[in-house]
């Protein structure tokens, strides 16, 4: 449970991860492990997992470690996977497809609902088992389905006045893609900005700091 709803950014950052890495190790049969064995398998110190975990209230026992699987639930738990937040999709482009396909949504709390797309020619054709439809008809799902999370793989140009009327219709949640960092001036919305690009710039970064040390 959590101590305290004021979580910092950094930390809730973290938590996937630690998700992530405490599935595998429980699908490896892995009971317990020390803060000390997590943090060399995630690259993190073991004081900096022992004070993210502690924000929760703890979970582990002195000289016991944690138990994997009620840390993993845990965290998932506090992730909200164990919920199922009906979520739609704008833009059956070539993003929207392969996120449509390829993201499991069911296991992050979220069931995919509905995909729309403005292109009348792709109304009807499925992604997976969901059938693509046409944004005229976003207005009125909405009011049967009450989707709360959108993902957003539109070009830049239509994002923040899709988002604008997706608010009205109640969407609280966005999974933006659209390189377009969007904002949105109501309480209670929140936003995921996704930039792939970025992460390759950290990469290309750090390789341009390696070449930088073999030239010295
Ligand atoms: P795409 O052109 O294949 O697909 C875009 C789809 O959006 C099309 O099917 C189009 O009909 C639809 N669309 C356009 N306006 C719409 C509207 N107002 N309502 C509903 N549907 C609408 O493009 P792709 O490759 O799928 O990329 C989509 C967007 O995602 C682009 O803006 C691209 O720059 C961005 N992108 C972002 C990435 C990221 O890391 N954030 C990575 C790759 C692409």
């Amino acid at each position: 449970m959590a101590k305290n709803g004021n979580i910092s950014t950094s930390v809730i950052k973290r938590l996937p991860r630690y998700y992530r890495f405490l599935g595998e190790l429980d699908k490896q049969g892995v009971e317990r492990i020390s803060s000390r064995e997590l943090s060399e398998r995630m690259n993190l110190t073991a004081s900096q997992i022992r004070q993210d975990l502690n924000c929760f209230g703890g979970f582990g026992q002195q000289g016991y470690g944690y138990h994997v699987a009620s840390l993993r639930d845990e965290i998932g738990h506090i992730l909200g996977v164990d919920k199922e937040f009906p979520t739609i999709l704008i833009g059956a482009g070539n993003l929207g497809k392969a996120i449509a396909m390829h993201i499991n949504f069911g296991t992050r709390g979220c069931r995919l609902a509905g995909i729309f797309d403005a292109n009348p020619r792709l109304t009807g054709e499925t992604v997976g088992s969901i059938a693509i439809r046409h944004t005229d008809e976003i207005e009125e799902f909405c009011k049967d389905e009450h989707p709360v999370i959108a993902v957003l793989c539109i070009p830049k140009a239509n994002t923040q006045a899709i988002a604008d009327k997706l608010v009205e219709l109640g969407i609280k949640s966005f999974w933006n893609f659209s390189h377009y960092d969007l904002t949105i001036d109501h309480k209670g919305i929140e936003v995921e900005n996704v930039h792939l690009g970025d992460s390759l710039l950290t990469l290309t970064y750090r390789t341009n700091q390696l070449g930088k040390a073999e030239e010295e």
